[in-house]
């Protein structure tokens, strides 16, 4: 029997919109009103409410970038799996962009960075009953071809590569690697996408300059444990960090 021939396909459903207040908003209203379901994909060409972790805005040029909410329905995965279901969805992204460049890494917990720049951010929004997950919105923000940012620690694929390019063909990228991990998920390839995460994890086994409320220290991160803590040796001992409670410098 060739288990692979169960998994589930996704069957995208793209929805493209104009101008919302936030995909991620759009999608879990959809889902509310029982308008949307497992492959469920809403692009917008701009936002003016766009999300990003930790309450921050994410901000983004009219139609130059990549603005999308996947809805996923993974049933067989129940609340100890989030944190290989949130590295399958960096994984995605850092594919997808590594078809155009080089040098495309994650940075924990769930940025995409090139050369020490951030091209890419996921804001993955969970809707938990019980102790299963009823579904899964995964809200991806790529710059493509915006130039000009408001930060130094912002890129583009353009910026990075002096190329322009085609957004769908950016979407079918991403649409292509999302069913790929979606099925290593079903597998239960636990340990497939923990080693590709920590190959591409940015700054591993470096020393690197941390912060926390307390106190500035260099430090090396070692890996993202099972919880999705960063486990960071400090002097010779390992200590282990929530995503709110560390950043590097
Ligand atoms: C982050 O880096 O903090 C996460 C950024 C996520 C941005 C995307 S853009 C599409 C989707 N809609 C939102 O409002 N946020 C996500």
């Amino acid at each position: 029997m060739d288990i692979n021939a169960f998994a589930p396909p996704i069957h995208f459903n793209i929805i493209w919109l104009d101008e919302v207040t936030s995909t991620n908003e759009v999608a879990k209203q959809m889902l509310l009103d029982k308008q949307a379901s497992h492959g469920t994909m809403i692009i917008a060409n701009y936002q003016t409410n766009g999300r990003g972790q930790l309450d921050n805005a994410w901000e983004s040029e009219s139609e130059n970038n990549i603005l999308c909410s996947f809805i996923l329905e993974p049933a067989f995965l129940n609340l100890t799996h989030q944190t290989w279901f949130n590295m399958a969805m960096c994984l995605t992204v850092r594919d997808a962009l590594a078809f155009y460049t080089k040098d495309v890494a994650i940075k924990w917990p769930n940025d995409i960075y090139i050369n020490d720049k951030k091209v890419a951010g996921i804001l993955i929004e969970n809707t938990i009953q019980g102790s299963t997950i009823k579904n899964i919105v995964v809200g991806i923000g790529i710059n493509i071809n915006q130039q000009k940012f408001s930060t130094q620690k912002a890129t583009s694929l353009f910026n990075q590569t002096s190329n322009w390019y085609n957004r769908n063909d950016v979407l079918q990228q991403l649409i292509n690697h999302i069913t790929v991990r979606y099925k290593q998920l079903w597998l239960k390839q636990f340990d497939k996408i923990n080693s590709d995460y920590h190959q591409v994890l940015y700054g591993i086994n470096q020393i690197l300059p941390f912060k926390t409320d307390t106190e500035t220290f260099s430090g090396m991160i070692k890996r993202v444990n099972a919880n999705g803590h960063l486990v960071v040796d400090k002097n010779g001992t390992e200590q282990e960090f929530m995503v709110k409670q560390i950043s590097l410098v």
